[in-house]
C-alpha cells in the first residue's frame, strides 16, 4: 500500500507502522481466520492511530506548526469515524471490504494532504523565500 513520505525520520516511521497495522488486519481476514483474530487486529489499529495522532500533535506543537488546530480537528473527526466503523465492528458485524477502503483512504488521503503540510511547513521555516 503506498503512502506519501514527508521526509520527516519520526512521523514516516509512524505511517510506516500504520500502514502496517492495517496490512496487518486485512492479512487476518483473507486467511479466514475468524472474527475474534480481525476484531484484535482492528482495534490495535485504532489505538495506533490514536497514538499516532498525540505524537504528531505534540510534533507539530514542539516546531510551532500554525495550522495545528485545525488539524487537530481533522484529526478528532477521523477518530469519530473510526470510533462508528469500532461500535459496528464490537457489536458482532463484519469487517466488511469497504470499511477497509475506507479506513484506507481516509488514512492514505490525510497523510497526503494535512499531514504533508508539516512537511511544506518544516522546509518554508529551513529556508525562507
Ligand atoms: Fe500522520
Ligand atoms: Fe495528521
Amino acid at each position: 500500500m503506498a503512502y506519501p513520505l514527508l521526509g520527516i525520520q519520526e512521523i514516516d516511521e509512524q505511517h510506516k507502522a500504520l500502514v502496517e497495522n492495517l496490512q496487518q488486519l486485512q492479512a487476518w481476514r483473507s486467511k479466514g481466520h475468524g472474527y475474534s483474530a480481525a476484531l484484535n487486529a482492528f482495534l490495535s489499529l485504532g489505538q495506533y492511530v490514536q497514538s499516532h495522532f498525540r505524537d504528531e500533535e505534540a510534533f507539530m506543537e514542539r516546531h510551532d506548526f500554525p495550522e495545528l488546530e485545525e488539524h487537530k480537528i481533522h484529526h478528532q473527526q477521523l477518530v469519530t469515524k473510526l470510533q462508528t466503523i469500532e461500535q459496528h465492528v464490537m457489536s458482532g458485524d463484519d469487517i466488511t471490504d469497504e470499511m477497509m477502503a475506507l479506513l484506507s483512504q481516509w488514512l492514505i488521503e490525510h497523510i497526503g494532504g494535512d499531514d504533508m503540510k508539516i512537511a511544506t511547513y518544516l522546509r518554508s521555516v529551513a529556508s525562507p523565500a
